[in-house]
């Protein structure tokens, strides 16, 4: 008998720590928190009383949004070049823009994707102590048939799992391919859970842009 295993639909999520924010998350904490109380946010994906800042943190001056725009820049390079050789990214802008959430006690985030993005990602600004360890995790789900899988889970493993929760980190940025749908569970803490969330895309350099 011979096998070739196959992997048809390989997906990746990956934790990136980075210790290049360390220093900046008091400040941004700072500047997203005297924001939020002048500022109304828009709605989006975010329910139950979450803050959705404007789509501008590309544009802003500070250092540590700079920084931040900077360091998801890198790493969606350096991620597409590892999974993707063959495609060259010296041909192409990579151009990021982000928004902030503030998830307050109760509010959370409903299942949305990341339209037009190739990768998103969400850094931690600010964590608060959870009681329950479900609370304020971002959750990524498998949009095939869930029944089918759970038949399956016991004989199948990881290749039938749907549900893939991750812990929201001070300091780390979570990146994922922008189609996975995902949504941030709700917590009970009385202190805010303070994010930036990131959309990225490769834009073909135009004749005159060096290679
Ligand atoms: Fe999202």
């Amino acid at each position: 008998m011979k096998m070739i295993m196959h992997n048809p639909f390989p997906t990746q999520v990956i934790e990136i720590i980075l210790p290049e924010m360390k220093l900046e998350n008091k400040k941004l904490e700072k500047l997203i928190l005297e924001e939020r109380k002048v500022d109304a946010g828009i709605k989006k994906s975010n329910l139950g009383g979450s803050w959705h800042s404007k789509t501008d943190i590309q544009l802003r001056k500070e250092q540590c949004f700079k920084k931040l725009v900077q360091s998801f820049k890198s790493c969606a390079l350096a991620i597409t070049q590892t999974l993707n050789t063959k495609f060259d990214t010296t041909k192409y802008n990579f151009c990021a823009a982000g928004w902030i959430n503030v998830n307050t006690e109760g509010s959370f985030n409903a299942p949305h994707t990341h339209p037009n993005s190739t990768w998103s990602a969400v850094y931690y600004v600010k964590v608060p102590e959870f009681d329950d360890s479900n609370e304020g995790r971002i959750e990524f789900m498998d949009i095939g048939n869930s029944k089918d899988a759970l038949n399956a889970k016991e004989a199948l493993g990881v290749l039938a799992r749907k549900r893939f929760k991750m812990n929201a980190k001070e300091g780390t940025m979570i990146m994922f391919p922008s189609h996975m749908l995902h949504w941030v569970l709700p917590h009970n803490s009385g202190n805010s859970r303070i994010s930036i969330a990131l959309n990225g895309e490769f834009v073909k350099k135009t004749k005159g842009q060096s290679a």
